[in-house]
C-alpha cells in the first residue's frame, strides 16, 4: 500500500474494498475501523512511489545490533589498527574527568558520555536540574560571545556562572480530524548571572554516531543539493553553513543544531574547550599526546545502527507517505556516495542519513535569537534520522534542538516555516496513516 504520488484526492478503490470483504468480513471490518477517513492527500494506493530503502544505512560501517548499545559500536568494516584507535579514543569519550585531569573549574559535564547518553542525546530539563543537561549558548546582540560568561553559561562545578532552570509551558492543539495533541516549549531562566539583553539559545546534545560518514559526504553533493532561492518553486530553499575547516580555510558547516562546526575535529575540540572547558595540558598529560585526535577518531567511527523490519508493509506504506508528504524534501531517503577519505571504513561508502545537512528556516515556533554563522535564529541543519527509532532504547527520548519534543510526533507538529507544507500535509493524514508515518521513523 503505497500513496499515490499525484495528489488527487483519494478514495480506496471500490473494488479492493469488495475483494476485501469476499475474502475475509473480519479483515473489511479492520480496514474500516482502523484506516479511518480517506485523507486528503491521496489514498495509500499501489505506486512505486516508496523509497528504496536501504538496509545499511550507514554503508559497510552498520550494526545490526539494536539494544542499548545500538550507538556505541565500532564501524562493522573497521580493520584491527582502526578497532585499536576507536578503543584508544572511547577512553577519553567516556572517562569522568576531574580537576586533577583538566576538568574546569566551571564546566557543563565532567565526561562527553554525561550528555550524550550511550552515544545519545542528553537528559531533558524537566522542570529539575539533572546532572548533565542541555546547555544555554550566549551572544552579545550583535552575535559576539559575551566579555565574562563566553559562549555558553558554564553552570556546573566549583566556579559554576549561574544555574538554569528550564520550565515547560503547554500548549494545546488539534489534528483536522479532532484528535487533540499538546506541545510544550521551554522557558528559560538562569539564577547567578545577569543574561538580561543577551541572545540565548538552549541545547539539547544530539546523537553522536555515524558523523565520520556525514563529513565523508562530497562538499559538492551538498552544494548541487542547496536551493538558496527556492528556484525549483517548491517551497523548501535550503542553503550550505559555513565554517572554518580544520586547516583553518572557510568550508561548510556540517556539525551542531545550526551546522556551525565544519567537522567532527572541531566539534570535538569545541566540546572539550567549552563543556568541559579543559585544560589540554593536564588531559595530555592522563591521555596521551593525541588524545583529541583520538577522541575525534572514535567519534567518526560509531556505527550506525540498521534499519530494522523494511519489509514490514505498514514500515513501507510510511516511508511512502514520508516521501509523499513532503518529509523527504529535506530528510532526502536516496542515499550519497561518500568520497574516499583519510579512513577505509569511512570511505566509498553508500549511505542513507535522511538528511541534506542544509539549513532551513523552520518557522517561528522553533526559533530564537541567536544567529551562528550564516545561520539566523530561526534556521536549522536537518537532522539525520538515522537510528532515530532506537533513541528511546538507548537513553534519553525526546528531540528536536532543545529537546522540547516528548516524541516523534510531537517532533513533526514542530515544524513550520519551509516545513509548513510537509507538517499540514502530515496533519491531514488519517490518524492510521500517521501512525504509518511514525512507525516507518521508529523502524530507522
Ligand atoms: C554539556 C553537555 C555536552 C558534553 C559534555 C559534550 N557534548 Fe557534544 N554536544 C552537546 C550539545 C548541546 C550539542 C549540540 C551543540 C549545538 O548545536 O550548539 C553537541 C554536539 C555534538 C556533536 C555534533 C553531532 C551532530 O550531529 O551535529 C558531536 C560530534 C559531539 N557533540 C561530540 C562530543 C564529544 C566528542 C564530547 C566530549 C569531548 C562532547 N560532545 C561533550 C552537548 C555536550
Ligand atoms: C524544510 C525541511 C524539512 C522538512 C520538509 C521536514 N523536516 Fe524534519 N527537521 C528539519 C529540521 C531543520 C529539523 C531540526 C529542527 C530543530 O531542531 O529545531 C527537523 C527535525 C526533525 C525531527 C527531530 C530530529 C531530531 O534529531 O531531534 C524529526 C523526527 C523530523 N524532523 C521528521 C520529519 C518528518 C516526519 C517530516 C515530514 C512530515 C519532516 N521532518 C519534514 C527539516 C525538515
Amino acid at each position: 500500500m503505497y500513496p499515490n504520488s499525484s495528489q488527487t484526492a483519494g478514495r480506496r478503490p471500490r473494488s479492493l474494498f469488495a475483494a476485501a470483504g469476499l475474502i475475509c468480513l473480519v479483515g473489511l471490518a479492520w480496514l474500516l475501523i482502523d484506516r479511518g477517513p480517506a485523507p486528503a492527500v491521496g489514498a495509500p494506493v499501489l505506486t512505486a512511489d516508496a523509497p528504496d530503502l536501504l538496509l545499511r544505512s550507514g554503508g559497510g560501517t552498520t550494526t545490526v545490533h539494536a539494544g542499548d548499545r545500538a550507538f556505541s559500536l565500532s564501524a562493522r568494516s573497521m580493520g584491527l589498527p582502526d578497532r585499536i584507535r576507536f578503543a584508544d579514543g572511547d577512553v577519553p569519550f567516556e572517562h569522568p574527568f576531574g580537576p586533577e585531569d583538566g576538568l574546569g573549574a566551571s564546566h557543563n559535564a565532567d565526561s562527553c558520555l554525561g550528555c550524550h547518553v550511550g552515544n545519545g542525546r542528553s537528559p531533558a530539563a524537566d522542570g529539575f536540574v539533572a546532572d548533565a543537561g542541555p546547555v544555554l549558548l550566549l551572544a552579545l546582540a550583535d552575535g559576539s560571545p559575551h566579555p565574562d560568561l563566553g559562549q555558553q553559561l558554564q553552570d556546573r562545578g566549583t566556579a559554576a556562572e549561574g544555574t538554569l532552570t528550564v520550565d515547560w509551558v503547554e500548549k494545546p492543539g488539534e489534528y483536522p480530524d479532532g484528535t487533540p495533541f499538546s506541545l510544550r516549549r521551554p522557558v528559560v531562566s538562569v539564577d547567578g548571572a545577569d543574561v538580561s539583553g543577551l541572545a540565548t539559545s538552549l541545547r539539547a546534545a544530539p546523537p553522536v554516531f555515524g558523523g565520520g560518514l556525514l563529513e565523508a559526504i562530497d562538499v559538492a553533493d551538498l552544494r548541487a543539493l542547496a536551493d538558496p532561492d527556492d528556484a525549483d518553486g517548491d517551497g523548501v530553499s535550503g542553503r550550505l553553513q559555513e565554517a572554518a575547516g580544520d586547516d583553518g580555510a572557510p568550508t561548510v558547516g556540517r556539525f551542531g543544531w545550526k551546522a556551525q562546526h565544519a567537522s567532527i575535529l572541531a566539534t570535538t575540540r569545541h566540546a572539550f574547550d567549552v563543556d568541559l572547558h579543559l585544560d589540554h595540558d593536564l588531559a595530555t598529560e592522563a591521555f596521551g599526546d593525541d588524545f583529541l585526535g583520538d577522541t575525534a577518531f572514535y567519534t567518526r567511527t560509531v556505527a550506525v545502527p540498521a534499519i530494522r523490519d523494511r519489509d514490514d508493509p505498514d514500515v513501507r506504506a510510511g516511508a511512502a507517505w514520508f516521501t509523499q508528504v513532503g518529509c523527504a524534501a529535506c530528510h532526502r531517503t536516496e542515499p550519497y556516495v561518500t568520497a574516499t577519505v583519510d579512513v577505509q571504513a569511512l570511505s566509498d561508502e553508500v549511505i542513507t542519513p535522511f538528511t541534506d545537512l542544509l539549513l532551513h528556516d523552520l518557522g517561528p515556533g522553533l526559533a530564537d535569537d541567536l544567529p551562528q554563522g550564516v545561520a539566523t535564529g530561526a534556521e536549522w541543519r536537518t537532522p539525520p534520522l538515522w537510528g532515530i527509532g532506537l533513541t528511546g532504547v538507548v537513553g534519553h527520548e525526546h528531540y528536536l534542538h532543545d529537546g522540547r519534543a516528548r516524541t516523534l510526533e510531537e517532533a513533526i507538529l514542530w515544524h513550520g516555516g519551509e516545513a509548513e507544507g510537509a507538517r499540514s500535509a502530515f496533519m491531514a493524514l488519517s490518524a492510521a496513516d500517521r501512525a504509518l508515518v511514525l512507525r516507518f521513523l521508529s523502524a530507522l
